[in-house]
């Protein structure tokens, strides 16, 4: 006989936690902001404790029923999708942060606070938490832990991995753990919690999560500089990487991106901008304008054609705005879009951009590119008119994706910079690593959850295939 689980969650939860079949709603639990889906679940049940999410792990176990835990969906790599059907275990109603603790530098949060609110609230206290995924407006902290989101502020103060000092986690069957720490440094056994951020909802649900913070900086400023293409903007990353500076972004758009913000932009760019780099700064306000002239003439030297600094929070906003819509307004423009987030080391960032604009000529693909340049990571945007169903579109888009990862990982990058796995990538994963890295992540998968219930089907290649060793 079918368990019936929307009914047996119902029983337990109640029905306002149970969005069952039949409901309008239960088709938005079947996408994220990958372009797969829907894959409708057999019912998502919406938690707002750490007992309920315990409660879910416990009896899916029990009857043997696959769950995919969910954030706000925000992801772009099909994570959070329910391939396999079976539960979605949304954490959005988990929406208290608990704690801010000025004097330990440190928050603690349930995984159901949207980054952006998390991020004012602790700056309410003086404080900074740095990631800053463009989409913090809508993205939950809990979703960021599980796929180790970045995000522009990452070139200097790093990922999400390195603020989440501690985690009460739920597994598979409903045990829960709290791993971790509270304090500054920490090396007391194995490092647990480095191992569940990024793990992408495949060894556990998260229902608590502490975070280091730090002192908010002082001062900020910003430079927006236009140049007349990406060639003339690369060659500028590498001359400020190379003098050593350290903004604290270093953004890119491409001409494609740009016309695609360009109507919804404050400032207005030239026709002739080919690309733009949004270079922020901060630290004692007396250093900022020495630094912000140092940049200045680092870009005219390189060709920019318009600079402009920006210091009022107004101003910096609205650049930041015209920034954050590109990704949104390539979805909005167009038929079908790709979203890759590939990665290489700094010193191949120009080669990758001219491989990026080959790949683009070659399968007769639009490509906008943009992101987080100073870390080497880049946006590959692929998007299409045409229907991508049609077998000859879906194998240009199919190669374009596949030469985009070859030169990735010939240039020594890595398939994902800040956007995980998840279903889309997944079997792209022995293009970079060797059989036997995969096998052990697999060991480590069924150690957490031995039945493969939790998220099934994402992050690795079901068996192993050929691989490059
Ligand atoms: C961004 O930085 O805008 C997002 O991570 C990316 C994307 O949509 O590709
Ligand atoms: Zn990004």
């Amino acid at each position: 006989m079918t368990v019936d689980i929307g009914e047996i969650l119902t029983r337990e939860l109640g029905a306002a936690a149970i969005v069952r079949r039949g409901s309008e709603r239960l088709e938005d639990y079947g996408r994220d902001e990958s372009p797969l889906g829907p894959f409708p679940p057999d019912c998502a049940a919406l938690c707002e404790s750490r007992e309920q999410v315990a409660t879910v792990l416990r009896l899916c176990a029990e009857h043997g029923v696959p769950v995919t835990p969910r954030g706000a969906g925000s992801g772009m790599t099909g994570g959070a999708l329910p391939i396999h059907g079976g539960v979605v275990l949304s954490t959005e109603r988990m929406q208290r942060i608990l704690e801010i603790d000025e004097a330990d530098l440190v928050c603690v949060t349930e995984p159901g606070v949207i980054t952006g609110q998390l991020q004012e609230a602790v700056e309410g206290h003086g404080l900074f938490y740095p990631p800053d995924p463009a989409s913090l407006g809508f993205c939950s902290i809990g979703g960021n832990v599980a796929e180790n989101a970045g995000g522009p502020r990452a070139f200097k103060y790093g990922v999400t991995r390195e603020y989440v000092i501690g985690l009460e986690v739920a597994l598979m069957g409903g045990e829960s753990l709290r791993v971790g720490r509270r304090t500054a440094k920490g090396v007391t056994g194995y490092d647990l919690v480095a191992g569940f951020v990024g793990s992408e909802g495949t060894f556990g649900v998260t229902t608590e999560i502490v975070l280091k913070l730090l002192p908010n900086p002082p001062a900020v400023s910003m430079v927006l500089a236009v140049f007349p293409d990406v060639a003339a903007a690369g060659a500028a990353i590498r001359t400020l990487l190379g003098r050593g500076l350290v903004p604290r972004t270093m953004e890119l758009a491409d001409r494609t991106s740009i016309d695609h913000v360009r109507r919804k932009s404050r400032y207005v760019f030239p026709a002739e901008a080919g690309a733009f780099l949004l270079i922020e700064i901060d630290g004692e306000p007396e250093g900022l304008e020495p630094l912000l002239g140092r940049i200045g003439l680092v870009c005219e030297a390189e060709r920019a054609i318009d600079l402009l600094a920006a210091e009022d929070p107004a101003d910096r906003r609205a650049l930041w705005e015209a920034r954050r819509l590109i990704s949104p307004s390539l979805k909005e423009a167009h038929r079908y879009k790709i979203s890759e987030d590939v990665c290489v080391p700094r010193g191949a960032i120009g080669e990758m951009l001219t491989r990026t604009q080959r790949i683009a000529e070659q399968q007769a693909l639009t490509i906008a590119v943009f992101g987080h340049a100073g870390d080497g990571n880049l946006h590959v945007n692929i998007v299409c008119d045409e229907d991508h169903h049609d077998p000859a579109v879906a194998a240009r888009l199919d190669a374009a994706v596949l030469r985009l990862f070859e030169d990735t990982v010939a240039l020594r990058g890595t398939l994902s910079g800040e956007h995980g796995i998840g279903l889309v990538k997944r079997d792209y994963m022995q293009l970079e690593q060797s059989a036997a890295v995969l096998e052990w992540q697999r060991r480590w998968k069924r150690m957490w959850d031995p039945r493969e219930l939790l998220n099934p089907g994402k992050v690795l290649p079901a068996r192993p295939k050929a691989c490059h060793e």
